[in-house]
């Protein structure tokens, strides 16, 4: 597999993407891109794929000059949606002492746990990052997030909304005559 993915788009997800976003269609557990903020859409995801490792976007050997300007090896680091992606590992194994990881889907939580169970840098905890309620004022240095966000905002009504109307106005750009233009 390759260390980096179209946004939003992995195997399995985009095959629902059409139906409408209902939750219904194609893709792992029968989820689609709408699914990327549930607990569930995850664990059956990494339930299916055994834990394999996968980065979005980019592997930290990409991100490195910019993770190392600005992050001190010696910071205490928390990594949002951490996934099954090994930015984590090579972070720990370029010199990062202290890393909590946390993701909503407990299943991969348990596999990571097994996976890195003596890699003392390395913590894991299953955790909504929209209650970090567990955690004290000030406990990390710095925060990193890759594709979590994203997982967040396009299963949220908004994005339902703009996906719906972006559709619809793909399919009048069809009407059109050549070189005509959608206001
Ligand atoms: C697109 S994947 C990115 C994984 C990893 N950061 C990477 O770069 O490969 C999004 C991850 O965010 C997790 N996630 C989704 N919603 C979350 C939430 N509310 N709180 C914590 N993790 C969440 C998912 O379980 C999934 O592992």
């Amino acid at each position: 597999m390759s260390s980096s993915s179209p946004p939003l788009s992995p195997r399995g997800a985009e095959e629902g993407e059409e139906d409408g976003g209902t939750g219904s269609g194609g893709g792992v557990g029968g989820g689609t891109v709408f699914s990327y903020g549930e607990a569930g859409y995850w664990d059956a995801r990494y339930v299916e794929e055994g834990g394999a490792p996968y980065d979005w976007y980019q592997r930290y050997a990409a991100l490195r000059p910019f993770v190392r300007r600005f992050v001190p090896p010696a910071s205490r680091l928390l990594m949002i949606g951490c996934g099954s992606a090994l930015m984590s590992e090579d972070m720990a194994a370029d010199g990062y002492m202290e890393i909590i990881n946390i993701d909503i889907s407990s299943v991969l939580i348990e596999m990571m746990r097994k996976k890195y169970f003596d890699l003392p840098q390395l913590q894991y905890m299953q955790m909504d990052v929209r209650d970090m309620s567990k955690f004290s004022d000030e406990s990390f240095d710095c925060a990193i997030d890759k594709g979590t966000l994203d997982s967040l905002m396009v299963s949220s009504v908004v994005w339902r909304l703009l996906s719906a109307q972006l559709r619809w106005s793909w399919k009048w750009t069809g009407y059109l005559n050549q070189g005509g233009s959608l206001c």
